[in-house]
């Protein structure tokens, strides 16, 4: 197990899957309260992670974006990517698509231009300091109305170049992906990929309103997709890239235990299902830990765990060019590791 381990950790792989408010360690959450003034309901450290315990998605999503609250500036936005960029590389992450909620930032004042921009400068950082390529995923919060939404692209407006992708996250049951259907859209026509949150505690339907509906270019989780045998064909014929995180479902009880965790069973499906960490601050780890604990409590094979990593990087919004590099980085590393 323990060469295993070493194996996951060097593992190139990317991060399909982050959300990056959900890297905010509770360290940073005291220094940045401290720096900007703000008051947090928590004495300590370990009274914040005492308290993330989560029955559900919303039980989280409360907390995560009070925890938000603490971000204020530029300098903050930086902190945080930058935070999580040197454990991602740690990780053995070479690529990452880390997403925003700008919403959660402009509904208290804080301007998207400083939420991006302080995102963008880690980026360059990791580039330069990590060879990390990185993107930015721009997500809508579905319990808010589509109305907002197109304020929120409009808002994105002079750094679309910067932005590969939409996503839809947040509050899922109650907000299908059909309530975004117009904005998504319009996200197209201006250049970007689609990706929607589906199938974490949606029913089956929501997967297939992401994919007809949406057109989606990948579907983030889609756990609840193997409830329905003509879905799953659907999903292993397209080839549709699925996003899933082992301990994000642990933590939110989308699985009971980590032992009855579906990822093997996705594979042997044929389905193209990739490991990442959702909010590795609040969930328990970062993606080579979602990759050992998952890996350990279903048996995944060195085979597994490479076709796992691959269909990260083939999953990747990247130019085909990237994601050949990417590739070869990956292929010398397993040459470089026979079992
Ligand atoms: N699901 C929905 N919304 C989210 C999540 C998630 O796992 N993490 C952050 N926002
Ligand atoms: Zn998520």
């Amino acid at each position: 197990m323990t060469d295993l381990n070493a194996f996951i950790t060097g593992l190139p792989k990317a991060e399909l899957h982050l959300h990056i408010e959900g890297s905010l360690e509770p360290e940073l959450m005291f220094a940045l309260a401290e720096r900007n003034g703000i008051a947090i309901p928590y004495a300590s450290v370990e009274e914040v992670r005492a308290a993330y315990a989560f029955s559900n998605l919303q039980d989280f999503l409360d907390i995560y974006y009070a925890g938000a609250a603490v971000l204020q500036t530029r300098a903050d936005f930086h902190d945080l990517a930058a935070a999580y960029f040197a454990r991602a590389a740690a990780d053995g992450v070479t690529h990452a698509e880390i997403m925003f909620d700008p919403q959660t930032h402009t509904a208290r004042g804080i301007a998207f231009g400083d939420v991006i921009e302080g995102l963008m400068s880690a980026q360059a950082e990791a580039h330069q300091r990590y060879g990390m390529t990185t993107q930015l995923i721009l997500c809508f919060l579905r319990h808010l109305s589509e109305d907002e939404a197109f304020d929120t692209l409009a808002q994105a407006e002079p750094w679309l170049d910067r932005i590969t992708a939409v996503g839809l996250d947040s509050s899922e049951v109650g907000h299908p992906p059909a309530k975004f259907a117009r904005v998504f859209v319009a996200a197209r026509a201006k250049g970007l990929k689609l990706t929607l949150h589906a199938g974490e505690e949606g029913p089956p339907a929501y997967v297939y309103e992401a994919l007809d509906v949406i057109e989606a270019d990948r579907i983030d989780h889609g756990n609840r997709s193997l409830e329905d045998a003509v879905l799953v064909e659907r999903l292993r014929d397209a080839q549709m890239t699925l996003t899933v995180c082992p301990l994000s479902n642990l933590k939110l009880c989308v699985v009971d235990d980590l032992a009855e965790h579906p990822i093997d069973r996705m594979l042997a499906a044929g389905l193209k299902a990739t490991i990442n960490s959702d909010d590795p601050a609040y969930f328990g780890g970062y993606v080579g830990e979602n990759y050992r604990a998952v890996a350990a409590a279903r048996g995944l094979s060195r085979d597994d765990l490479a076709t796992l990593a691959r269909n990260s990087f083939t999953g990747a919004f990247l130019p085909p060019d990237e994601i050949a590099r990417h590739l070869e980085t990956l292929d010398a590393y397993l040459a470089a590791h026979p079992s």
